[in-house]
């Protein structure tokens, strides 16, 4: 079910993130030829049920389940090689074949156990809500220029001198912290002989295989992590992860060219919910949001956390629309909201009395926006079955009418199920 429009289309997470981009690209990735992830790491966690069977990836791209696509860790995620590894063999016992097909860029930094560290001691600090996976440290390092490469992994020894200084580093940084842990030289040294020498078949130039495979109209599908409010430049900052999760990231991120995108798609959950500390306008609270929790199981894939829940979002969305450069929406887990006789959206803020329409870029002023809601009526029927707009109860339609018109972009793809075949093409 390849989005025939579109020969290089993104696929971004439009809220904060667990949106079901992971799905999505699934059911995509049908007919891609290439699917590329291009930031964040092992914080991510797409989940994907094929027939009874459910897979969690982290860290390798959700078209690996179809055995035509080649797919691409790119030079933008930081990389754990040790769960990456873990994931790769728990795939083949899984029986999906990775070996030949799955490529790392050499240009991709690493996340190495002392990353972890100093994620979880600055935690205690920051109270983010990280996800503890080393991710932010590892950025810091790529943007420090001291970070440590695939490139670095698979020279041999040529990491040693490199993890001698970043861990002596990383030590001192842990004593400052406050943290009793300290980071093991010989340990590093051991993953990086082992793990090196398992990533050299696998890294390569991996912006020159996505270049020939757009350059020769072949498909590509650019995977996205997390979601446009966790963005390091547009989300509700400092309460983010450490990368560009909208789709700017994705061209450096995959080592591409803008202009070889020829569309992106925004993944939206048909509510909201966020993982971590930060606000969450439409928070519902109480009973009501225990109820949306359960429904639709959101607890998260990496962590197990239970996610904050709330109503749709839309000046988050247009938001998203607008620093995304969205070119289509998919409404996913429209069914999660089957049994509620009445659904609010929030369609505005006021702040401080006044209309606010435009997501404001400081937390604080964010942390005091009322939410203006309009309550549309549910449709109380289950929606697992619909295959076809035309399936649709009415009152769906409706609300399905009302998010695209409230976020300006037109709907391409609503999900209402876990299965890949609970998909409705618009
Ligand atoms: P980090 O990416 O582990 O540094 O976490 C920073 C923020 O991003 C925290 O609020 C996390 O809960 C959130 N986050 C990171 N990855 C994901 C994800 O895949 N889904 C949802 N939230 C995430």
């Amino acid at each position: 079910m390849f989005d025939r429009k579109h020969n290089c289309l993104v696929v971004v997470g439009a809220q904060w993130g667990d949106e079901g981009k992971g799905k999505l690209v699934d059911v995509l990735a049908e007919s891609a030829d290439l699917v590329v992830r291009y930031q964040g790491g092992a914080n991510a966690g797409h989940t994907v049920v094929v027939g009874d069977r459910q897979f969690v990836l982290h860290q390798i791209p959700s078209g690996i389940l179809h055995p035509q696509a080649i797919c691409i860790v790119g030079n933008g995620v930081v990389l754990d090689p040790e769960t990456f590894f873990a994931e790769c063999d728990q795939l083949e016992a899984q029986g999906i074949a990775v070996a030949g097909r799955l490529f790392v860029s050499d240009r991709a930094h690493v996340v190495l156990p002392f990353h972890q560290l100093l994620d979880q001691a600055s935690e205690k600090q920051q109270q983010i809500g990280t996800t503890g996976r080393g991710i932010g440290p590892a950025y810091e390092d790529k943007i420090g220029r001291r970070g440590v490469r695939v490139a670095d992994l698979i020279r041999g020894t040529g990491a040693r001198d490199l993890l001698v200084t970043r861990i002596e580093r990383a030590n001192a940084l842990l004593a400052m912290l406050g943290a009793t842990v300290r980071a093991d030289l010989a340990e590093h040294l051991e993953l990086a002989e082992r793990l090196g020498a398992r990533l050299r078949p696998l890294a390569t130039d991996t912006g020159l295989l996505v270049h020939r495979a757009v350059r020769d109209g072949r498909r590509v599908l650019l995977e996205g992590a997390q979601g446009a409010l966790l963005d390091i430049d547009h989300g509700t900052y400092p309460f983010v992860t450490s990368s560009s999760t909208t789709a700017g990231g994705a061209a450096i991120g995959a080592g591409i060219g803008p202009t070889a995108i020829d569309g992106v798609l925004g993944v939206v959950k048909a509510y909201t919910t966020r993982v971590g500390n930060g606000p969450l306008p439409t928070e519902v609270g109480g009973e009501l949001e225990g109820r949306l929790r359960a429904l639709g199981h959101e607890f998260g894939a990496t962590t197990g956390r239970p996610r904050r829940c709330g109503w749709f979002d839309a000046t988050v969305v247009r938001y998203s629309v607008r620093v995304n450069g969205l070119t289509g929406l998919a409404v996913t887990k429209l069914d999660v909201l089957d049994t509620f006789a009445e659904i609010p959206v929030g369609v505005s803020y006021q702040l401080d009395g006044d209309d606010c329409h435009e997501f404001p870029s400081d937390v604080e002023l964010l942390e005091r926006v009322q939410p203006v809601y309009e309550v549309l009526p549910g449709w109380e029927c289950s929606l697992a079955g619909a295959r076809r707009l035309a399936d649709l109860p009415a009152q769906a339609r409706a609300y399905l009418d009302r998010l695209q018109d409230l976020a300006g972009a037109p709907i391409r793809y609503v999900s209402v199920g876990t299965r890949r075949d609970q998909i409705i093409e618009v």
